[in-house]
This record gives C-alpha cells, sequence and structure tokens, in this order.
C-alpha cells in the first residue's frame, strides 16, 4: 500500500481541523462567571443540581400553586417548609439580583422578565 503515508497524514489533519473548535473553548469553560453564593452555612430549598437544573419549574410552580390554589408553604424533600414567595424566600438568601440570577443568564442569554413586577433586592454599591 504506497499511499498508507498519505491516508495517515489525512486522517490526522481531519482529526485536527475537526476539534479546533474544542481546543479553543477549553479556556472558556473556565471563564465561565460563578454566581455569588450566601456565605453562611444555609442550604438551598432542594439540592444544588436540582437548583441549578430546575428552579426556573420550581418557580412557575411556586407561582401556580400561590394564585391559582392560595397555598403558602413548599415542602421540601427533607420536610422543610418554605413559603413560596421569589422576593421573600429567593431573594432572602440570595441578596443580590446582579451577582447572582443575572450572572449565570447573561452567560446563557436568557432575561427573565420577572423584576417588572417583583421587586429585586436593593444593591449593595461598592
Ligand atoms: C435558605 C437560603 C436559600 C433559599 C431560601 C434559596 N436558596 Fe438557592 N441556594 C442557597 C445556597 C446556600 C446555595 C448554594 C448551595 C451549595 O452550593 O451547596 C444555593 C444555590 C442555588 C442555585 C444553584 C447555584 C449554582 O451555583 O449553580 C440556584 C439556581 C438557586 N439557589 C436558586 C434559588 C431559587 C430560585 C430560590 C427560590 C425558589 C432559592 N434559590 C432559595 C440558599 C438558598
Ligand atoms: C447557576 C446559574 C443560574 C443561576 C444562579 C440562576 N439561573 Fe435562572 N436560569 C439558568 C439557566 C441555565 C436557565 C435556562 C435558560 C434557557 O432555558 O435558555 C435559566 C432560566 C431561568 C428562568 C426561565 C427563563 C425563561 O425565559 O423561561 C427563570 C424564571 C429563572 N431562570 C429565574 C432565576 C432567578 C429568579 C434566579 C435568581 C434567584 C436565577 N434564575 C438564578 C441559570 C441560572
Ligand atoms: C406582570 C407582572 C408580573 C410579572 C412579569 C411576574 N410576576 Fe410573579 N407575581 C405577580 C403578582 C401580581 C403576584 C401575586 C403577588 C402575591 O400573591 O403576593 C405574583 C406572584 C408570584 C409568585 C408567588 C408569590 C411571591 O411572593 O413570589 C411567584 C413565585 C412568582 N410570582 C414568580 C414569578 C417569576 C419567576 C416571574 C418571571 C418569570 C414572574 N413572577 C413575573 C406579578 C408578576
Amino acid at each position: 500500500m504506497y499511499n498508507t503515508g498519505k491516508v495517515i497524514v489525512g486522517i490526522i489533519v481531519f482529526i485536527i481541523f475537526f476539534t479546533i473548535p474544542f481546543w479553543l473553548n477549553l479556556g472558556k469553560v473556565k471563564a465561565l462567571p460563578k454566581p455569588e453564593l450566601p456565605k453562611d452555612e444555609t442550604k438551598c430549598v432542594e439540592d444544588t443540581d436540582y437548583m441549578r437544573a430546575y428552579h426556573m419549574q420550581l418557580l412557575h410552580e411556586w407561582r401556580t400553586r400561590k394564585i391559582r390554589k392560595m397555598q403558602v408553604y413548599y415542602m421540601n424533600h427533607e420536610g422543610k417548609l418554605y413559603i413560596m414567595s421569589l422576593q421573600r424566600t429567593c431573594m432572602k438568601c440570595h441578596t443580590s439580583k446582579e451577582k447572582f440570577c443575572d450572572r449565570c443568564h447573561q452567560v446563557v442569554v436568557t432575561h427573565p422578565d420577572c423584576w417588572r413586577c417583583h421587586i429585586a433586592p436593593e444593591e449593595v454599591k461598592k
């Protein structure tokens, strides 16, 4: 097989070419901003992985249950009760919309319009 060398070179060029996006992204993944988390020993309503993936569904569920069914409390998987309120529960611990909610949403480019009506906590200016 006289052209094995060429085939191998071809394969190597192919691999390098198609993995360029991967190499270029290596640095960026680390550069994703981290949301500022509460500094005390509190825990979120549900565990962190669940919150990261499903907080929108949870908020939606809270809104529906509060407004349509007039329920007040949410019981989490450990049996702990929380008042279902964006302002009075979530934002009591996550005291900055800019440093928490916005920091992720800017990266994934989503702009939930909740704050047209709900009042975000006052930002502490440094
Ligand atoms: C009692 C305080 C408290 C309340 C109430 C609370 N959180 Fe949290 N939340 C935390 C803490 C502490 C963490 C970080 C947990 C960890 O890293 O182990 C967290 C983590 C999260 C995360 C994941 C952040 C990441 O790093 O990926 C999201 C999203 C989140 N919370 C949204 C919410 C929303 C939405 C609500 C209201 C439905 C809420 N939280 C209510 C304390 C709270
Ligand atoms: C750890 C990162 C992270 C944090 C912190 C975070 N979010 Fe999100 N949020 C996301 C992601 C990812 C999505 C999904 C975007 C998509 O579907 O395109 C999202 C979507 C949402 C949506 C649905 C948007 C829509 O248009 O349907 C709402 C509502 C929301 N987040 C509320 C909040 C609130 C309120 C906070 C602060 C208390 C918060 N999020 C904090 C990552 C985060
Ligand atoms: C057009 C105005 C408006 C917008 C936009 C809006 N809300 Fe609301 N929301 C309300 C009103 C009014 C109530 C009822 C307040 C009450 O029952 O105390 C409410 C109640 C809620 C509740 C339950 C009660 C509480 O204190 O939080 C949740 C949770 C909630 N909204 C989440 C959201 C989320 C998440 C978004 C963004 C995706 C959003 N809302 C956008 C007007 C709005």
